[in-house]
């Protein structure tokens, strides 16, 4: 069957905000004396604000109570916020609007299912809120990335099948959550990284989406 919706994940995907998430929780990781690069960073990649912080912590087997967790989760946001403000449609990565444009000119609806609360203003920041049939609220669902919920979120909201979902994410936790959602998973990024994709390309520029299409449209996920 023919996709009729894409569904794209937004920090790596269509924003260079993957990087800023990663500046925010060095730096708080920094604060705690924490050692973390980017390998280590590739775990959280996708994964939501407690449950990102809850990695970082067993890390550097750091025990902390709720308050605790609560200031810190606050403070990498606090960073992560100041970048955000700062965003503009500079911070797109390059083809992420070209890839907008070719999905919209092949009829298919299009979605952003981001693990940030930050998302509403990063895609207003970015200047392409507006490109999109609907935007899920990562508050709004009840389990995060890899589980379904935020992917099945949006093709309800699309009234589209989730067989006819194509989903696009930079981060294995991401892929997982297309997979379970039995959609087709176009990965973008370390191919070892996202192996569990049906198809990956090495960046956003590098996708192909009459590939894409094609190959979905014969693909049995
Ligand atoms: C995801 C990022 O998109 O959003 C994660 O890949 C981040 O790195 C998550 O932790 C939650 O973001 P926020 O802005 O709600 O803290
Ligand atoms: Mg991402």
């Amino acid at each position: 069957m023919r996709p009729a919706a894409a569904i794209f994940d937004l920090d790596g995907v269509l924003a260079d905000s993957a990087v800023m998430h990663y500046a925010a929780w060095k730096r708080l990781a920094d604060d705690l004396g924490i050692a973390f690069d980017e390998a280590a960073n590739e775990a959280l990649k996708g994964v939501d604000r407690m449950g990102s912080l809850r990695l970082l912590l067993a890390l550097g087997n750091r025990v902390a109570s709720q308050t605790e967790m609560e200031a810190m989760a606050d403070a990498k946001n606090a960073h992560f916020v100041e970048m955000v403000g700062r965003a503009t449609p500079a911070n797109l990565l390059p083809g992420a609007e070209r890839l907008l444009a070719d999905a919209r000119a092949a009829d298919l609806m299009l979605a952003v299912a981001s693990a940030s609360r930050n998302a509403p203003v990063l895609l207003a920041r970015l200047g392409i809120a507006d490109r999109f049939d609907f935007i899920a609220d990562a508050g709004a669902v009840l389990h995060p990335k890899p589980a379904p919920d935020i992917f099945l979120a949006c093709a309800d909201a699309l009234g589209v099948e989730p067989a006819r979902c194509l989903g696009f994410e930079d981060a294995a936790a991401g892929i997982e959550a297309i997979r379970a959602a039995q959609m087709f998973a176009v990965g973008i990024g370390d191919p070892q990284a996202l192996s569990r994709a049906h198809l990956i390309y090495p960046s956003t520029a590098a996708v192909d989406l009459g590939m894409v299409l094609a190959r979905s449209t014969i693909a049995q996920h």
